[in-house]
Formats: C-alpha cells, structure tokens, sequence
C-alpha cells in the first residue's frame, strides 16, 4: 500500500525521490520521507500528510546526497504522524516498507528486553532495530540484512540505506511487489515501473522471497534460500506513461472522460470488428475443459466481476461461483480441476486476490486474470493474462478500470459462448456490432455532465443514499454506492431492487434520496414496481434511465437522467458513466479530495 524508492546515484537525489514519490502517491498518501547519506551519515526529512508538505520541507532545509531512499505512506501500525513516518532510521541503517510485519510484536518485545528504545508505533522501525542490532554485534550490512530477513513474518517489500555506505542499497521483497531499475552509472529501485520510469525504462522484477544489493554498476539478486540468481532485465512500458491531468480538474475527471478511447482499445484487443466477430487467438482457454468458473476479486473490481458472471452465465451457460476475495482465500472452498479460476484487478498486486489466486494455484486449477498492470504478480503468477487496457489509473476512485474490466469480461463471456455453441454466429455478430458501438453512446452519455451536475448539487446535501437496480444494473447499484460513499464520504448503500421490501424500505422518508438504475429492459417493469413503492413512502426517486423508461415510469420522480437508447448487454458499460460522474460532482460540490480520499489508497497489498 505504500510506495517506496531507492537511488544509488551520482548526482544529488533527494528532488529525484521526491519526484518518483509524486508517482508512487496513489499508493498511500498519510505521510511522506525520504533519507539520504550526508558526509556517509544518514540524514531524514519527513512530513504528515502529503507529498508537498515534504516538499515544503525540503526547499526550506535541502537535503545534499546521492543516495537515498524514500516512501510514501498508507498507514498501517501507528497513526499517520511525522514520528510514524518513513525512513525509520537509527545511527546504523534507515529503511522504508510497504506491507506488514506480522510478527513485529514478539520482535519489539525482545528488543526492548535488550534495552533498545523505540521512537515509532510501527512494525517497521523493529526491521530497523534488528539490522541495527547486528550490525552493533560486528556483521556486515548485507550479513546484518540477511540473517533479519529470515526472521520476519508477513508480506513486505523493504529498502535499506547504511551509515558509511555510499555506494550500496539492499532492496527484498516477500508478498509485495518490488522491481530494480538500471542505469548508467546509477542504480534504482521502486515498488512500480511507473515510479522509475523518468529514470530508466531497463527493469527486472524481483520474484518473492529475492533480495538484492545494489552499487552504482552492478545487481545481486539472491532467492529465499540466498543463492544468486538471474532476473530477466525487462524494457518497461512504464516511461511510455504521461502522469499528468491535462486540462482536467483531477485524474477522476480525466479518466471518466477516457472511457470511450480506452473502452474501444480493450475491445478491439478482444474483438475484430471490421468482420463482426470474436478474435479467439487472443486467449488460450480451452473451453471444452472448463464446465464452471470460481471468480473472485475486490471492491470495484468485484463489481465488474459480479457483471461479469450475469454474462458468462446468460451467453456462455457457465456457471460460476464468485467471492469476494477476502472471504474466498479462506473459505477453503473445494474446487475440482475443471473449474476456470478467473481474477480481476486495476493494480494486480492487491494482497487477497492475489492470496486467492495461489489458493486456486494448490488447488491445481488453471488460472486467468484480468488486468491493468502487465507486469503486476498477479499477471505474472497467472496463465492466463487478459489485459485491460486502460493505461495507468492515478485516481483512487476505480472508473476507466472497472469499465475495461467490464470491456474484457463481455469479450469473455462471448469468447465462452461461441466455443461452447451457445450463441449462433448471427449472435455472435449482433453482439460484437453492439460493443463495436459503444463509444459514440459513450461520448453521448458524458453528455448528460450538466444534467448530473444538477443533481449533485442537491445530493452533496443528504446524508444517506440508497442506489438500486436488477440484473446487471444490480451490482452497477453496490458500484455506485461504492463511488459516492469512497470520495464524498456520503453513506451509500446498494440493493438488489427486489430486496427492498425485504428491509431497506424502512429507511425511505422525503429526506432519502433513492437512485434507481432503470433501463428499459425485460426487467424494466420490475423494477419500475418497486420504485413505485419508494414513491408511496415519500422517497425523493433519482431515475437514470432511457426515453422508454422514463416514459413508463408512472411515478412522480425528483430528477430523470435520460440516458442513450442501449441494448441490455452493453447497459451496464454505458450506464456506469452516469454513476461515476454522481459521486464525482458531489464530491467536488463538497470539496473532498477528490483523487485522493481520507484513508484510502490505489493499491491494497496488505490483508
Ligand atoms: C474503488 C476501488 C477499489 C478497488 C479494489 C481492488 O474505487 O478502486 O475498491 O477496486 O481495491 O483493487 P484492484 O483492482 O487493484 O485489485
């Protein structure tokens, strides 16, 4: 969840870190440091809360140095103050760590029985001490780094920085992820290709267990059992990606209004739509082996695969169990070889999908992810790789992922369908041509921005929203609620429309405003019936739906969003649109921080 970096440079690098910190900060933003090596002393600056306040610092006391090592934090084990933020450091060694000691309470114990003396609440500064501590006893940095590792529990990625060291880092990772950058004459390290990208675009990625010293010239990288090793130096796509907003207020805003570019990117990666049919050289399922599919995911992306099983099990007749990941990993569910285990993830590094994945792994099962970062572990660790391509998503607030998400997981569900016969090839056809559409609906949707605005401008006023819908437009609702609760910080809650009666509805009075997800499909009047209940109880109704829909509604909604006319398989791309821009306005209307929200972060590898 945080980022880290490391430079062994040769040239002063504290604005380098910080420069790749402002690319790790989706990472985690509750605090931010960076330490150097001055006359071969470790030197620290830090700072609560974001990245500019530490760049605040720095202009006003520089830091000289070219070495160093920097992070950027979500915080874990202590509260997100300066004292709890990294580098941790102690006369000998300074590190920084993304991830979790799980064992770093029996550790402090043994040390403060020692007598040593802790400046932080963190399970991070322990790693500190111990390093330092055999140091003290007369081992070298990489010997003290070595025998520390063997002892620590949990998934961490971790950089050390050494008093008198000027010309050395060691970097290790178990569980998170961590990829070393080569340059000429200098040496890098970092949690993403993405955060090195401005320095080198030579990238290896090291596997779980390795750890690695770097010098100006040179890589060692050993595995867990500490034999040297070999990782492929990779030219990372990374430096390909412009960070910035453009002429956007935030990435939020940016990457809604991308979604007709990137949509029509994935899809034709899955599909040829100048001959109207499925590419089926672009994975290499065989489906004649699979008779089900276990998918599971988290948040945003559990969403998309919630959609993702409507269409498997409509189009393809597969049937498919999905789980949160969190809830799988340990639901020890019995799974037979047969089975398809398919995961979803923007980052591909998030700690229970991936856990759930080596889960299916023991299990024997073929493995497919649905990814956004290429050369993430889970993409890695999979058979399988079906990209997204939606480029790099900065906001913390999942958009143009989920829609790709959903982009690859329709191609899907008609890759299945037209290996298993159940759709005929004039379906096929018809099917393709209505996502070979998307984007012109897609440009007509971002349209109704005004109109959505209008609404928000009351909703920033509410306390409780509900979202409804059935169908596909069922896990659109829990998304939609997802967004506005994550960057308005208003309370959402998504139900299956016909649930309402099953409790929700004592929550209606004229306060509560209820957005409905209607198209005008086969399960339009269902849904129109128990709007009309929300009606009867004084609820103020938010109708997003088609001219049809709003047509047939009968009932005395507050405000009606009249989307483009869609068919039903593509609704739940078009219609995730207006769900998006509902939390982005409010929020804005707010003024939250819209791209960065309280407690969040864009990468979770902790449980
Ligand atoms: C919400 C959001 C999160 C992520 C979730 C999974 O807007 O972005 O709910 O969807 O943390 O992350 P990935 O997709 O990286 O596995």
């Amino acid at each position: 969840m945080c980022g880290i970096i490391g430079i062994v440079g040769n040239q002063p690098v504290a604005m380098r870190l910080v420069d790749a910190l402002k690319r790790l900060e989706y990472r985690g933003y509750d605090s931010a440091g960076i330490a150097t090596l001055v006359d071969n002393q470790i030197a620290r600056s830090r700072a609560e809360g974001k990245l500019v306040n530490l760049e605040n610092r720095l202009a006003a006391e520089p830091l000289s140095g070219a070495i160093g090592i920097g992070h950027t934090r979500w915080a874990t084990h202590g509260a997100p103050t300066e004292r709890n933020a990294h580098p941790h450091a102690t006369e000998q060694v300074a590190i920084v760590h993304n991830g979790i000691i799980e064992n770093f309470a029996e550790l402090r114990t043994e040390l403060e029985a020692e007598g040593v003396k802790f400046q932080s609440d963190t399970d991070t500064e322990t790693v500190a001490q111990l390093v330092a501590r055999n140091i003290r006893s007369g081992d070298a940095p990489v010997e003290a780094v070595r025998k520390v590792l063997g002892r620590l529990r949990g998934a961490f990625a971790l950089a050390f920085l050494f008093t008198g060291e000027n010309e050395m880092l060691v970097a290790a990772r178990r569980g998170s992820p961590l990829a070393i950058g080569y340059g000429e004459g200098e040496m890098f390290l970092g949690s993403d290709a993405i955060a090195l990208a401005p320095f080198t675009d030579k990238i290896s990625y090291l596997e779980d267990g390795d750890w690695a010293v770097l010098t100006r010239d040179s890589v060692t990288v050993y595995d867990e059992g500490n034999h040297p090793v070999t990782r492929v130096v990779q030219q990372s796509s990374g430096a390909a990606y412009v960070v910035n907003k453009g002429n956007y207020r935030h990435f939020m805003e940016k990457e809604v209004y991308e979604q007709p570019e990137v949509i029509s990117r994935t899809l034709a990666h899955y599909l040829d739509f100048s001959s109207s049919s499925i590419r089926t050289d672009v994975n290499n399922i065989d489906w004649s082996k699979i008779n089900r599919m276990a998918m599971s995911a988290c948040g945003t992306a559990y969403y998309a695969a919630t959609i993702g099983k409507y269409w498997m099990e409509r189009y393809a007749r597969l049937p498919v169990e999905i789980d949160i990941a969190s809830e799988f990993r340990y639901r020890e569910m019995p799974l037979s070889t047969d089975t398809l285990a398919l995961f979803v993830s923007q980052s591909g590094e998030t700690a229970d999908t991936l856990a759930s994945l080596r889960y299916c792994r023991s299990q024997g099962l073929p493995i497919a992810a649905v990814v956004n970062v290429r050369e993430s572990t889970i993409a890695r660790e999979s058979d399988i790789v079906l990209p997204t391509l939606a480029g790099p998503e900065i906001g913390v607030a999942s958009t143009k992922a989920f829609t790709c998400q959903l982009s690859v997981l329709a191609s899907l569900a008609l890759s299945a369908a037209k290996a298993r016969g159940t759709i005929t090839p004039a379906e096929e056809k018809e099917l393709v041509d209505q996502l070979g559409n998307l984007s012109g609906v897609l440009h007509e949707a971002l349209k109704l921005a005004p109109k959505v605005e209008a609404i928000c401008r009351d909703l920033m006023n509410v306390k409780d929203v509900l979202y409804l819908g059935r169908g596909t437009s069922y896990p659109l609702a829990l998304e939609g609620a997802l967004k506005l609760k994550e960057i308005s910080y208003i309370h959402a809650e998504g139900y299956a429309a016909g649930e309402l009666k099953h409790g929700p509805i004592a929550l209606i009075d004229e306060t509560m405003p209820v957005i409905v997800i209607a198209p005008f499909d086969r399960l339009y009047e269902k849904t129109v019936s128990n709007m009309q209940e929300v009606a009867a109880r004084g609820g103020r109704i938010i109708l997003i739906t088609d001219k049809e829909g709003a047509k047939h509604a009968n009932v005395d909604a507050h405000s009606v969003l009249i989307m483009p006319d869609v068919p039903e398989f593509i609704s739940p791309l078009v219609y995730a649109l207006p769900i998006q821009m509902l939390a982005y306005y409010t929020a804005v209307f707010m003024g939250t921080d819209v791209d960065q929200p309280r407690n969040l972060a864009k990468s979770v590898t902790v449980e």
